[in-house]
């Protein structure tokens, strides 16, 4: 598939199983991964402990050729979040945003309309670096907008030396876990067995998850953004859901896309709400039926939407342990989340 946006081939194939995985690795990363900690993954056999964080080793290789080729330009903007925090909500919000002179938010033919978010903001590690692929990425639309779930502290250095801004999305932890075991078992091959909640949740206290410990992907940005808040932006998930109005301010402002008076008046703010909000992006033919990010399908990443579904799944038990583990380890830091809508 020719992203339209981007025009960056989509080369990735259904390679998540992971002896074909491994089988597509670099005599360098195959030699890496033999000297890395690694525990059983949630879907592949692996997770391996990259530079601090779990991932799974195409995301290695992807991420070892981000950090060499990477180039950043002054005017990028790159949306890094903790997977299943609402990346999809933020690029779409972003996208909106910093696009709307070239596709106005009223028109019926906008490209969210017809592209899944993750079309139009391609991730680094998924599709731009993936597959060994080195595109080229200078005739792309400035600003240029990317995506990424990998650490700050492990952000190549043109990104963290340039003038570029990264926008940085979380959401509470009950939420993010249970959203994270939703969306793991449905993209489960059928030949896979489901994974069980409890053995879910016993990895995820002990951080290993996909980019995890979520503590440590969350204090890394945060720490940025307090030391440097012109470069970094600190959203909640929970926020945009309970002043999306506001935030879109913030984040328009944050980007370098303020609104005028004149946009405001005309309600600028509540289309691009609308326009990008669960309800309608959901029931949109090209999330309903597409596939965007390696070779799943676009439909899994609408589930609910909601803050608080963790009520319906976790005992009481696993609500004191996860309790406990956010204290210790967000605790003091300025990191702190509603759990309740
Ligand atoms: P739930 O599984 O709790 O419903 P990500 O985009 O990072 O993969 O996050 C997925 C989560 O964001 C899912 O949460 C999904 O339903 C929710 N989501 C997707 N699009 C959204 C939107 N436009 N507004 C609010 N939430 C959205």
């Amino acid at each position: 598939m020719v992203i339209t946006q981007y025009s960056i081939k989509n080369q990735s194939r259904d390679g998540d199983q992971e002896a074909g995985e491994e089988g597509k690795l670099s005599q360098e990363c195959k030699e890496l991964l033999l000297s890395l900690p690694k525990e059983k993954g949630w879907r592949t056999s692996h997770l391996y402990k990259y530079q601090g964080f779990w991932c799974q080793s195409r995301e290695i290789q992807s991420t070892i050729s981000f950090q060499r080729h990477f180039q950043a330009s002054d005017t990028d903007v790159i949306l890094a979040t903790v997977p299943k925090s609402g990346t999809t909500w933020l690029k779409a919000l972003a996208f909106a945003i910093v696009s709307r002179k070239r596709f106005p938010i009223f028109s019926n033919d906008h490209p969210l309309l017809k592209f899944n978010p993750h079309d139009l903001v391609p991730f680094f590690e998924y599709k731009i670096y993936a597959n060994d692929q080195l595109p080229d990425l200078s005739n792309l639309p400035h600003p240029r907008l990317f995506g990424t779930h990998i650490p700050f502290a492990s952000l190549p250095n043109s990104i963290k030396k340039s003038s570029c801004r990264v926008v940085y999305i979380c959401r509470n932890p009950f939420d993010t876990f249970i959203s994270s075991w939703h969306f793991i078992n449905k993209i489960k091959p059928p030949s896979q067995a489901p994974m069980p909640l409890d053995e879910a949740f016993e990895m995820y206290c002990k951080g290993v998850i996909g980019f995890g410990p979520f503590w440590e992907h969350m204090l890394g940005y945060w720490k940025e953004s307090r030391d440097r808040p012109h470069k970094v932006l600190f959203l909640k998930y929970e926020d945009l859901k309970e002043d999306i109005n506001s935030c879109l301010k913030k984040l328009a402002e944050f980007m370098g896309f303020p609104f005028s008076l004149e946009e405001e008046r005309g309600g600028i703010i509540e289309k691009i709400a609308k326009l990008c909000s669960f309800e309608n992006m959901k029931d949109l033919e090209v999330n309903k039926s597409g596939k965007s990010i390696k070779n799943f399908e676009n439909k899994n990443l609408f589930r609910k939407g909601d803050v608080g579904d963790w009520v319906n799944y976790l005992s009481p038990r696993q609500v004191e342990q996860l309790t406990k583990v956010v204290e210790e380890k967000l605790g003091g830091s300025g990191v702190s989340f509603k759990v309740f809508s």
